[in-house]
């Protein structure tokens, strides 16, 4: 990709981050973190999983002997985090108002410092049309899509993906509102099964060879996980409530195509500007050629969860990844 076209700001804010956590590459210590907020719950669709992240975020706070408290945004108002003194916050949150720039902005006007992307990364991660185009810009390898709507032609959308193909909402995640379409006839249904969730639907040509993940963590890109969804895809059930979707670290590619994503992840999060730690998802070609999918600005991170489980396979332990993420929040 150009080199041109990265923020020419992420330098600087490399170096300004790096002099905020010090020598030390783990972060702060337990008692520099000071008084911390876990945000977590929120009114999204994805409270469920947040509720266990931040059960998760919190106790390990906690086990590392942090001055950590449970927030829940959904019952409390943010007002309460400069009136009780926190000092920063963990955003443990998924979906619309937590992960969208909605609490960032919040956080960035009470000046409180806190992790992961700020409030234009957060908000374009969230919407599936617009990263898109910013990696289009930046020369990334993305699947063919479409935006397409009520009055679409089906044999047309037909003709330039294929089949089998993708519908799905613009700003949904956990898989809501997605289709795999087989059949030209199947496609109206598909396009009003999304639009129930979003007024923008995107259709996407089928990438068949394999799905893979690569979290992020300052900056860098952990070992590339492989996700092998026992049923038809990648689908809700598989994410939440089935126990037999595989999970592969080491991923079993090679070393060059393990590095090729690696770069591929970092490209992707810097372009859409985001920070502190996220995750990139990847489709793999039956040739061999990844496709960045989608980004992720604020994972899951249950000790079972993706990210906590790259940092694993890099020697580093849920406990020490929680400590280094809150080491890194930030205000602007
Ligand atoms: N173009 C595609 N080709 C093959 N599988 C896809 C494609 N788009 C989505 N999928 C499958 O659907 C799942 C969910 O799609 P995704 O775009 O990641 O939405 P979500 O934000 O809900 O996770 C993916 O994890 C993958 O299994
Ligand atoms: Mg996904």
């Amino acid at each position: 990709m150009n080199k041109q076209i990265l923020d020419p700001r992420s330098k600087q804010r490399a170096q300004s981050a790096t002099m905020f956590l010090g020598e030390d590459p783990r972060g702060l210590t337990p008692s520099q973190l000071g008084k911390v907020a876990v945000l977590f719950g929120g009114r999204s669709a994805e409270r469920e999983v947040s509720l266990k992240s931040g059960a998760a975020v919190l106790a390990a706070l906690q086990r590392s002997g942090v001055d950590a408290h449970a927030f829940d945004p959904a019952t409390r108002n943010l007002q309460a985090l400069v009136d009780e003194g926190f000092e920063r916050a963990f955003i443990a949150l998924h979906g619309r108002f937590g992960e969208d720039g909605t609490v960032q902005g919040a956080l960035e006007l009470l000046g409180i410092p806190y992790t992961g992307s700020g409030v234009m990364a957060s908000a374009l991660g969230m919407d599936k049309w617009r990263s898109k185009l910013v990696w289009q810009a930046g020369g990334l390898p993305i699947p063919d899509f479409l935006i397409i709507d009520e009055g679409s032609d089906s044999a047309e959308v037909v003709r330039k993906l294929g089949l089998p193909l993708f519908v799905k909402p613009a700003n949904e995640g956990s898989s809501v509102g997605i289709s795999k379409v087989k059949s030209e006839g199947e496609l109206h249904k598909a396009y009003q099964d999304a639009a129930r969730h979003d007024t923008l639907v995107i259709a996407e040509s089928f990438i068949g060879g394999g799905e893979y993940t690569v979290a992020i963590l300052g900056e860098q890109a952990l070992p590339v996980i492989k996700i092998e969804p026992a049923n038809e895809f990648y689908d809700y059930d598989a994410k939440y409530l089935r126990d037999d979707t595989r999970y592969l670290c080491p991923s079993g590619l090679n070393a060059g195509q393990e590095a090729e994503m690696q770069r591929l992840a970092k490209q992707a999060f810097a372009l859409i500007g985001g920070q502190g730690w996220g995750r990139v998802d990847f489709l793999m070609s039956e040739s061999g050629k990844p496709y960045v999918l989608e980004a992720n600005t604020s994972p899951g991170m249950t000790d079972h969860s993706l990210v906590p489980m790259a940092a694993r396979q890099a020697g580093i332990s849920f406990d020490e990844l929680v400590l280094r993420v809150s080491g890194s929040a930030h205000v602007g």
